[in-house]
């Protein structure tokens, strides 16, 4: 319900990056934002011209360095993992933020200044779970001291790939080809457009982490217009031997070619809403 959600202060909300997350939420926040205690304050996207004619010129940011001038509470990044390696400690000194590319978290130096950012001027890392499901379900395992393994596979058709390194030259070689499986921590600089809900998994699990959960990367071509997730998680044996065990299988249709699929534009939406109830307090908290 619309009333549930509304925020207990209005919140300044910026956004950075308008490509297809970017403009949903940004047409929200200007269609609904002020029903919903949440005013726009900017838009920044790398080609500003991509802004042209939809965001009102006021809102245009020109220079991200500049985002404190609009006073924002809240940062929603939704362009790309090099952001946050390149501004997203300087965004904590002046608001919260919300990453929408956690793939930027599998690098140690980058979550080491966001923890260092978060700390030092008292603001939240929240992190959108995305296309990720039962993200609370593997959190609560993991703090209970449950969770003994968690492998995430994402499969789409290549196109919706935007690979990097030694995999933009992978072979593609039948229907089905798993490009990658292993630590997610080795996945996310190869494909970090394509490795956000792993990296959520990995830390929705920080039992496990980066380098223990297990991340799949499936080119498959039969699924032109589907992002595919699995989740498959192991728990402590029972009594007879038998392990707890959950396996989710997500089908999200997808524009071809995209690398967001339709329902986690919904989910993002819901993060940001999420994010802004909550109190800003340092570290890193999914959403
Ligand atoms: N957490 C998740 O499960 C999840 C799910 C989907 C997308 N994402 C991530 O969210 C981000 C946005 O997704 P989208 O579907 O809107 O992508 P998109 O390609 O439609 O738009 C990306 C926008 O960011 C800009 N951009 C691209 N590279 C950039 C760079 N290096 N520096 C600055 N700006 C850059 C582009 O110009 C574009 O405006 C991506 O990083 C994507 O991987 C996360």
């Amino acid at each position: 319900m619309a009333t549930s959600i509304v925020p207990r202060v209005p919140q300044k909300v910026g956004v950075v990056g308008y490509g297809r997350l970017g403009q949903s939420l940004v047409s929200r926040l200007l269609a609904q934002g002020s029903e919903l205690g949440l005013e726009l304050v900017f838009v920044w996207n790398r080609d500003p011209g991509r802004m042209a004619g939809s965001v009102p010129p006021a809102l245009q940011l020109q220079d991200l360095t500049a985002l404190e001038d609009r006073h924002p509470d809240l940062v929603v990044e939704v362009a790309h993992p090099n952001i946050i390696h390149e501004s997203g400690a300087q965004i904590l000194r002046h608001a919260n933020l919300l990453v929408g590319s956690p793939s930027a978290l599998a690098d140690q130096t980058t979550e080491q200044q966001l923890m260092e950012a978060s700390n030092c001027w008292g603001h939240t890392v929240f992190v959108a779970r995305g296309a990720l499901w039962g993200t609370e379900d593997i959190r609560r395992l993991d703090l209970a001291g449950g969770l003994q393994s968690l492998r995430v596979t994402m499969a789409t058709h290549p196109d919706g790939f935007r690979l990097e390194g030694s995999l933009a030259a992978a072979h593609i070689s039948g229907p089905r080809t798993v490009l990658y499986e292993g630590p997610v921590r080795g996945l996310c600089p190869l494909a970090p457009r394509n490795s956000n809900t792993m990296a959520a998994a990995a830390l929705a699990a920080p039992s496990l982490g980066f380098d223990r959960v297990v991340g799949v990367l499936v080119a498959d071509l039969s699924l032109r217009d589907m992002h595919v997730v699995d989740v498959e998680l192991k728990g402590p044996p029972g009594p007879t031997g038998h392990s707890f065990a959950v396996h989710t299988h997500r089908e999200n249709p997808a524009q071809p070619g995209a690398v967001t699929g339709s329902a986690t534009v919904t989910a993002f939406w819901l993060s940001l809403l999420g994010c802004c109830q909550l109190p800003s307090k340092p570290g890193i908290h999914l959403c």
